[in-house]
């Protein structure tokens, strides 16, 4: 995969989960991933049973991380804890974010695979607009890089704190 690409050149596949919280959101953003041609494969859930975010996170998480999709969405109540659980799989870096901004530059200077929305904090609307500006980012690379792989040294145990 060149992360130089933006996630809106790649027609998928994309892999999208959300909890019982989160469902209603991420089925709105299905619709319009599947309305710009992006290939969505939908890990659940699909109704308001209770579920447990965890589950779902490493769904997708497992999906970017071993190749079968070139990024994940989730969706819960805030995104945070789709995020935390995300995170724990080697190879993802994922971003709960609610303002555009924030949703490009983790493109950008994190080179974030997941975005992690949350249903209780965003409206239809602006998750829409997150949703495209995270897609519109490019990664940049040069310094960036270097920060990158000093994430994936703390990942793989790597890196001792400096004192
Ligand atoms: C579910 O009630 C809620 O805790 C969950 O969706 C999420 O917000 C956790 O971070």
């Amino acid at each position: 995969m060149n992360p130089s690409l933006r996630f809106a050149d790649r027609p998928g596949p994309v892999a999208v989960g959300a909890d019982h919280a989160g469902f209603r959101l991420k089925n709105e953003l299905v619709e319009q991933l599947r309305a710009l041609g992006h290939e969505v494969v939908d890990h659940g859930t699909l109704d308001g049973a209770r579920c447990d975010y965890p589950d779902l996170a490493l769904s997708v998480a497992t999906a970017v991380a071993e190749g079968g999709a070139a990024w994940g969405l989730l969706v819960c109540g805030t995104g945070v804890g789709m995020a935390m659980a995300a995170n724990r799989v080697p190879g993802v870096r994922a971003a709960v974010v609610s303002d555009s901004f924030s949703a490009r530059a983790t493109r950008l200077h994190n080179d974030a695979n997941v975005l992690c929305l949350g249903e209780r904090v965003v409206g239809g609307g602006l998750a829409g607009e997150l949703l495209l500006a995270f897609l519109d980012g490019r990664f940049e690379g040069g310094r960036h890089q270097q920060r990158l792989d000093k994430l994936h040294a703390i990942e793989a145990r790597d890196l001792a704190p400096a004192r």
